[in-house]
């Protein structure tokens, strides 16, 4: 199994992938341009896995420059519960230390207690501090 960065080609492959994982929500803000832009302004913090020429799994990385932000992990149902998930959350921790982020978020759908429950086996801290407040410019609720 090999973890190698994602690259803007990766786009069809990667939302085949998240598109068939219950629990990832795609939206219009997942387009082809957008997910390039995403790409480039936060390089290196993205990472797919290839086993054999098959993508077996993804994650997506971004920072602000002070924290950090986990979205799209998916594993191929293939490649599950092998600790891939675990894998490329750490290949993703590793990039952001490099970049100076020690504090990273990742939001987890209510709807997916499956996610939840590998978040926490992984270590990782449900926050009971927090309420997720948005602002929603479009009228578009999916945007
Ligand atoms: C969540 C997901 C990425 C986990 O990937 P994975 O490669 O299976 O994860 P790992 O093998 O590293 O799992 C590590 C541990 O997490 C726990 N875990 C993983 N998936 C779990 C599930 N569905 N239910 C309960 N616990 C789970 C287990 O304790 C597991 O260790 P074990 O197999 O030794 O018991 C994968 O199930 C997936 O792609 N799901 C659909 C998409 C999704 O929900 N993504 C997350 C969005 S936040």
């Amino acid at each position: 199994m090999q973890i190698i960065e994602m690259e803007a080609d990766d786009y069809d492959e990667v939302m085949g992938l998240l598109g068939g994982a219950s629990g990832v929500v795609l939206r219009a803000v997942d387009s082809r341009k957008a997910t390039g832009r995403f790409l480039i302004a936060n390089m290196g913090l993205s990472f797919i896995a290839i086993e054999d020429g098959i993508l077996a799994g993804c994650i997506m990385g971004s920072t602000d420059g002070k924290r950090g932000y986990l979205q799209h992990l998916a594993v191929h149902p293939t490649f599950r519960r092998q600790g891939l998930g675990t894998a490329l959350v750490a290949r993703a921790l590793e990039a952001m230390a490099k970049r100076g982020v020690d504090k990273t978020h990742v939001f987890v759908m209510k709807s997916n207690p499956g996610a939840q429950e590998f978040w926490r086996r992984i270590g990782w801290e449900q926050r009971e501090d927090i309420v997720l407040f948005s602002h929603i410019a479009s009228a578009d609720p999916n945007a």
